[in-house]
């Protein structure tokens, strides 16, 4: 989708299709000489949230799309919704581009900036589409641009940049995810991740096996040796920023597919496991969308990409491998894949010298038993950060809720072997992964979001 800001009189617009509301409808008709036509097909229309009605006119608008309850204030919760149904309808119409006119709308402490957002958002992920692997794909929808109407372009030059670099990233992070993990592989994931070094600020390297045995990364190495598919270290630079400019360091949790290994997972809806890449998805798509922003930030950005597989050369349980930190691991749950190929990952990270690290992980089960799949928990060791990340999550409506990383839950790590276990007991399964992973990050500011639950969609929304 390509969008664009306008602004003007809707009355003098020129477009196959004006999304608006009933009031605004109403005037626009009115404009055209098209009040007779308007009214009687209006005459049925519920105004209220989650309806909608489109009428077809003759003359500069071809096409009216009335979004209900768009005359009352709201919330901002209500105007996603609006958004969302504006979007869905919007998009089944055989129109190529629209003009959508919203502005109008009230909604409590939210401006037109936020408002054009959250309608681009609601636009890109509904026409969103993967049918890469159907032999007739279903048809995707005709639109293609759109033009968001501001009534006030104050505050919104950045919009239509902001709004075209998230689209690219969403649906780069979609079609990762999406990605069959016969396909989508360690080498996959680089490969996709090379596209990016077209831009000239951008750069990517990698750490193959060789390389991160060299690094003594045990860690990351004891689950990629189960796979003939070999582990990758992936580095992204975007350097957007000054050069004296600290980084940002973001890393995800790449497992292309998690059998468990050794201590293997259930045969029901081990197929999901292939979106066990989504925190890698995640951090690609917002590098693109960074990228494709030109935010004028530092980003190092590291995928821990590899297949958790079970077979003779695999890890075992009770196993004892050594970090590249120089921590002793005990293996007692090869299913515990994510921190072991994380902690490594997170070690790498700090010799950039970064002056944040937020790592995104499909981390636990334990974790969609908490806060299901409405929210991703953060844990952190700065709550400045950590309330950046909630109020991120608020703005966006993708949320998020902090969890404890107290000192009281990293004894339930402890292991008579080593310097510590993978895995804590049966309780608070999400917030002992947090605390193994806190155990890698010295002096830095750092944030862990465990996804697991709202990174991906299962059954028939899968
Ligand atoms: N990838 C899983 C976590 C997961 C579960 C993600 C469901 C998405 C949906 C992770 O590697 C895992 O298996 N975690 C174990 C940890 C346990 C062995 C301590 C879990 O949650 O059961
Ligand atoms: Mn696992
Ligand atoms: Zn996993």
């Amino acid at each position: 989708m390509k969008y664009s800001i306008t602004d003007g009189n809707l009355n003098d617009l020129r477009t196959p299709c004006l999304v608006v509301s009933l009031k605004t409808a109403k005037r626009v008709a009115r404009a055209l000489g098209s009040t007779a036509i308007f009214s009687r097909a209006s005459e049925d229309f519920k105004d209220s949230i989650e309806q909608s009605l489109c009428v077809n006119l003759s003359g500069n608008v071809a096409r009216l799309l009335v979004v209900g309850g768009a005359d009352e204030s709201m919330d901002a919760d209500k105007f996603r919704k609006l958004a969302n149904n504006a979007a869905v309808n919007l998009l089944k119409l055989p129109v190529k581009t629209a003009i959508v006119a919203l502005d109008s709308v009230k909604v409590t402490g939210e401006r037109t900036p936020w408002k054009a957002a959250t309608l681009m958002h609601a636009i890109s992920y509904n026409a969103y589409r993967y049918g890469k692997h159907k032999s007739k794909p279903a048809t995707p929808p005709s639109l293609t641009t759109v033009r968001v109407h501001v009534n006030d372009k104050k505050g919104t030059s950045s919009s239509a940049r902001l709004g075209n670099a998230l689209d690219a990233g969403l649906a780069f992070s979609r079609d990762l995810g999406n990605e069959p993990p016969n396909v989508c592989d360690p080498n996959y994931l680089l490969k996709e991740a090379r596209k990016l070094a077209k831009h000239p600020d951008v750069s990517v390297s990698n750490l193959d096996e060789k390389k991160m045995a060299a690094l003594n990364m045990g860690a990351f190495l004891s689950v990629s040796k189960g796979s003939d598919k070999p582990g990758q270290m992936i580095v992204i630079r975007y350097n957007g920023g000054r050069k004296a400019d600290a980084p940002i360091a973001l890393v995800g949790k790449g497992i292309t597919f998690d059998t468990g290994g050794i201590s293997l997972k259930p045969g029901a809806g081990m197929d999901e496991m292939k979106f066990d890449m989504c925190g890698a998805a995640s951090v690609l798509g917002t590098t693109k969308a960074a990228i494709e922003a030109g935010l004028k930030i530092n980003l190092i950005t590291i995928v821990a990409a590899a297949e958790n597989m079970p077979s003779g050369g695999a890890t075992r349980p009770g196993d004892i491998v050594t970090s590249s930190s120089g921590k002793t691991i005990e293996i007692l749950n090869t299913d515990a894949e994510g921190r072991l190929v994380l902690c490594d990952a997170l070690t790498h990270a700090q010799t950039f010298k970064p002056k944040t690290i937020i790592d995104v992980a499909t981390l636990t089960g334990a974790v969609i038993v908490a806060l299901g799949s409405k929210a991703s928990a953060v844990y952190a060791n700065d709550d400045k950060l950590a309330n950046d990340l909630l109020a991120a999550g608020q703005n966006s409506g993708d949320k998020a809720w902090q969890m404890p990383l107290w000192d009281e839950y990293q004894s339930s790590l402890n292991s008579n072997f080593a310097d510590m276990a993978n895995i804590g007991g049966r309780e608070a399964g999400s917030v002992t992964a947090a605390c193994f992973l806190s155990r890698f990050v010295d002096g830095v500011s750092w944030a862990h979001m465990d996804v697991a639950g709202s990174a991906f969609m299962g059954g028939s929304a899968k």
